[in-house]
């Protein structure tokens, strides 16, 4: 669609007007012409230079959620802000920051260095480049549940890239013209139930939770993600609350990632479901708590360096001590977008040291694994 293929405008008008205070979480507001050009062009001057944009937008995604990186962002504008090209390290959201895998650099390199491997390459990106497809997910499109993958009917990743929206994206209904009737029609609070792309979860269409009012930008609030702990290892039905979870969202590309029908994540094959060993780190599985063989996670405290999803998205809070408030998912050690680490880690991976006190203590993987570390 060309809504993603045009080059983003750098920067977007700071002239957003609305009754909400900025970078509020809800519909979109102000006059039209701040958002909209009626004929692509004005005073005889082409706009967006880059061409019509669908919609009748003035700018792309990424035109409107970038942000010049003052210190004060991501207010100013009511749009979150998801790439900061100047200034990186502030005002991160919840989702993480573009900036980090805004490059073309192909090797793993050193924290806050901007890599390909920092996280997501959606083409809107300037240094776009990307991995052939989704791990885990395979080429062939092939995904966890092949009546619901994501780029259905699309040639496959080897020729379509990674992009916000659309057929092979992220935000809205994964077909071309998924992102339409969500930007006026946001909704929050327990009205974000996954019936339509506008009462999904951040648009991401299905997909239920609570959404904090600012992004997590204050930390006055989070986000909370709606988790399922699965009965079993098959992929879940379609219309059933396992297809609502974020983990369920990254599994709609990365398929294996979060195990399949196929003994695929859970357990080894025709062996039991959740027990030991496990051959991929469990995910949309509840951490166990008073369990005499596995104290070290009763210890866990909710936290959004590590946060865990729950069940209950009827509110904005998690109560660990409610086993359907600890849920692993993908999440609880990923960025959406993309962060200063290598697989756009939460936390710096080289941290994870048996026994460390320093600044990994509690953090990362000790979040829960409590008794691995000093
Ligand atoms: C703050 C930015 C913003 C403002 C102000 C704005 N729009 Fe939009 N509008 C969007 C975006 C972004 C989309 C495309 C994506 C979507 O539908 O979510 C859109 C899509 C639309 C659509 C197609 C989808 C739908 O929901 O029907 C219509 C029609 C529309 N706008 C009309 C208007 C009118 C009329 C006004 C003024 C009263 C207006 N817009 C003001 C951002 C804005
Ligand atoms: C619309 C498909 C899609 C969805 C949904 C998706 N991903 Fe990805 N992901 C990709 C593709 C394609 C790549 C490889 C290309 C790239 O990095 O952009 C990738 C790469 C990654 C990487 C590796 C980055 C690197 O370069 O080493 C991680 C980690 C990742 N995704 C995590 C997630 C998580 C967590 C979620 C859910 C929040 C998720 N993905 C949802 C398509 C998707
Ligand atoms: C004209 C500017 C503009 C464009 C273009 C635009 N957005 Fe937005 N977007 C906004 C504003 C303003 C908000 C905050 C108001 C709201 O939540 O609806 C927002 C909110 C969002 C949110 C948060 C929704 C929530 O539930 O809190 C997501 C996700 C999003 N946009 C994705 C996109 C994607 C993907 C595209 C491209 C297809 C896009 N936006 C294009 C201005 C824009
Ligand atoms: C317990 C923490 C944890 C959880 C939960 C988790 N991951 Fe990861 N993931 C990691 C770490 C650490 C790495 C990088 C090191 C490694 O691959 O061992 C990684 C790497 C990745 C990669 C890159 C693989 C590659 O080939 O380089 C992808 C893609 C990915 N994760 C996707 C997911 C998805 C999708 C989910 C949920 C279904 C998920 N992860 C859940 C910790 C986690
Ligand atoms: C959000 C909580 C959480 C985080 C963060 C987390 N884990 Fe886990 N991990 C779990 C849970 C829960 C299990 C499954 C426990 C069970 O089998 O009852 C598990 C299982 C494992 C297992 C398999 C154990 C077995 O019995 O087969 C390994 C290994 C592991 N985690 C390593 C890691 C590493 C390394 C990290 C950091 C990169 C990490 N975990 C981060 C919660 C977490």
């Amino acid at each position: 669609m060309k809504l993603r293929r045009i080059i983003p405008a750098l920067l977007f008008f700071a002239t957003m007007v609305g009754g909400l205070s900025p970078n509020e979480a809800w519909s979109v507001s102000g006059s039209c012409a701040t958002c909209h050009v009626m004929h692509a062009m004005e005073g005889g001057t082409a706009t967006p230079s880059g061409g019509p944009l669908s919609y009748l937008l003035r700018n792309t995604c990424l035109g409107c959620h970038q942000g010049s990186g003052a210190a004060s962002a991501p207010s100013g504008t009511q749009a979150p802000l998801v790439y900061f090209p100047t200034s990186p390290d502030t005002g991160q959201l919840a989702g993480g920051n573009f900036y980090y895998s805004d490059s073309a650099t192909t090797g793993s390199t050193a924290s806050g260095t901007p890599s390909m491997h920092k996280g997501h390459n959606p083409i809107e990106l300037t240094n776009h480049t990307d991995l052939a497809a989704p791990p885990g997910g395979g080429t062939t499109l092939k995904s966890y549940d092949d009546t619901d993958y994501v780029g259905n009917g699309g040639a496959g990743w080897a020729v379509d890239t990674l992009s916000c929206s659309g057929v092979y994206g992220c935000h809205g209904k994964h077909e071309t013209n998924g992102m339409v009737g969500t930007h006026h029609n946001n909704v929050t609070g327990t009205n974000v139930d996954g019936s339509t792309a506008s009462k999904s979860f951040r648009f991401l269409y299905g997909i239920k939770g609570w959404e904090s009012t600012d992004y997590e930008y204050s930390g006055g609030d989070y986000n909370v993600y709606y988790g399922v702990t699965r009965a079993n290892d098959t992929a879940p039905a379609a219309t059933t609350a396992g297809r609502q979870t974020m983990s369920y969202l990254c599994a709609e590309c990365h398929g294996l990632f979060h195990s399949g029908a196929g003994d695929d994540g859970i357990s080894i094959n025709g062996a039991t479901y959740a027990t030991t060993p496990w051959i991929r780190h469990p995910v949309d599985f509840e951490m166990p708590l008073n369990n005499v063989s596995k104290p070290e996670y009763d210890a866990y405290a909710h936290t959004t360096t590590v946060p865990v999803a729950s069940s209950d998205v009827t509110d904005g809070t998690i109560t660990v001590a409610s086993a359907s408030d600890r849920i692993v998912m993908c999440l609880s050690c990923h960025r959406a977008h993309a962060s200063p680490e290598d697989a756009a880690l939460r936390w710096k991976y080289t941290d994870m040291v048996l026994g460390t006190v320093g600044a990994g203590q509690g953090n990362g993987c000790f979040a829960c694994h409590t008794a691995k570390d000093g």
